[in-house]
């Protein structure tokens, strides 16, 4: 037996016994009163025999011919006692026919009131009386109505709570592929058309002039590189957002390895051996900053070095992302961009987590990202 059947068991218990006791007080306090009405019976007979005593030869009257009878206090007991047998078994019969009905209905209550906790709301009691058990019936009858409707309005709005997700999800998704497309097109695409028209151009300036030519030729051969690391930037867009089983250091060890491995003239330092086991909703989210800040070293600093550092301060992890390439205006990024959401969401995450990012940037003087995170008791 389970410990919540134990429980109830107890309860039921306690209920029957506390109805039990109903009944059984009923019937007490009709022997009480009995008791109490033939003592008091018995003593006002002795009192009116001291103030009435018979004469013979009086007129007889109903209190002479009592007291008469009286006058033998044992046969007087012996009646009072027949009378008080006669009271307490009409009583018993009464108050235990009236104290079994009340007990029932308190039973029937109780039990329909068990069912509304376990959640059978449709059911009504039903009292067959007309006095405070019934309205005590009808109030709890109301409030079960009243609680059934809160029902129905509370899944509504779990529902509707559940489609707006859904729909949220699903603009998301759109938003998402906009946003690849417009930086397809914007990016790359428009890169490629340069470089196309570039080389339909050359053999004509390769005729005019070979220095020309040479250094058209370097524009254009820049232009396929810039091409081609927004489209390795992209594709790290796509990239799952999820750690796919791995921990933080495990998925930025790899990721940076494979950066390594198409970025050869590109030296990148990874050190996260101070990242402490996190919980997995806060890994992800701090994998998908990281990725932000890489993909965006990789498309606008053209830098030389990339460098991920993790350091332990206090209650805090510190994760530095730098790189030493172009460098921007901090102060003018937001105002001037619109439609970049790479850095106010990287802002806003690090701000879920409890956490703080510090951009520090000049123009030419590269990029320093700072993420800190509060740590939790457990890690
Ligand atoms: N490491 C960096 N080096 C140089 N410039 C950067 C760097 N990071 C960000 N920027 C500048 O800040 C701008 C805003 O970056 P943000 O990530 O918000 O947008 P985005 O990368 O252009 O687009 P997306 O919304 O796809 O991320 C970039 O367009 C770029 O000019
Ligand atoms: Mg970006």
């Amino acid at each position: 037996m389970t410990e919540a059947e134990k429980k109830i068991q107890q309860k039921n218990k306690k209920n029957k016994e506390s109805l039990q006791g109903i009944l059984w007080d009923l019937l007490r306090i009709q022997t009480k009163v009995v008791l109490t009405a033939g003592a008091a019976v018995f003593i006002l007979f002795l009192i009116l025999q001291s103030f009435l005593p018979h004469t013979p030869g009086a007129p007889s009257t109903f209190l002479y011919d009592i007291t008469a009878l009286a006058s033998d206090r044992l046969i007087f007991a012996f009646l009072i006692v027949i009378i008080m047998v006669i009271f307490l078994i009409t009583g018993w019969v009464y108050y235990y026919s009236y104290g079994l009905s009340l007990k029932r209905t308190l039973a029937h209550i109780i039990h329909q009131l068990k069912q509304f906790q376990r959640g059978s709301l449709n059911r009504k009691i039903t009292v067959e009386r007309n006095d405070e058990l019934k309205k005590l019936a009808d109030e709890v009858n109301e409030l079960t109505d009243d609680l059934q409707q809160q029902i129905v309005s509370m899944r509504r709005l779990l529902n509707e709570n559940a489609k707006l997700i859904e729909e949220a999800e699903k603009g998301a998704g759109l938003e998402e592929r906009r946003k690849l497309a417009r930086d397809l097109h914007d990016a790359v695409s428009q890169e490629l058309f340069a470089v196309s028209m570039s080389l339909g151009a050359l053999p004509k300036v390769l005729d005019k002039s070979p220095e020309k030519a040479k250094v058209l030729f370097k524009q254009t051969e820049k232009m396929v590189h810039h091409a081609q690391q927004e489209l390795r930037a992209l594709i790290m867009h796509l990239r799952p957002v999820t750690l796919e089983g791995k921990s933080l250091k495990q998925a930025m060890e790899s990721l940076m390895k494979e950066l390594l491995s198409k970025h050869p003239h590109l030296t990148f330092e990874c050190d996260l051996k101070k990242v402490p086991p996190m919980e997995k909703g806060t890994e992800e989210q701090l994998f998908r900053v990281l990725q932000e800040g890489l993909s965006n070293a990789l498309r606008h600093a053209d830098p030389s070095k990339v460098q991920l550092h993790a350091f332990l301060r206090g209650e805090r992890l510190l994760i530095v992302l730098e790189d030493d390439g172009r460098g921007f205006d901090t102060d003018n990024v937001q105002k001037e961009k619109t439609g970049n959401y790479g850095l106010s969401s990287m802002k806003e995450r690090m701000v879920e987590l409890g956490g703080h990012l510090t951009i520090v940037s000049y123009p030419g003087k590269g990029t320093k990202l700072e993420f800190r995170v509060p740590l939790t008791k457990h890690q």
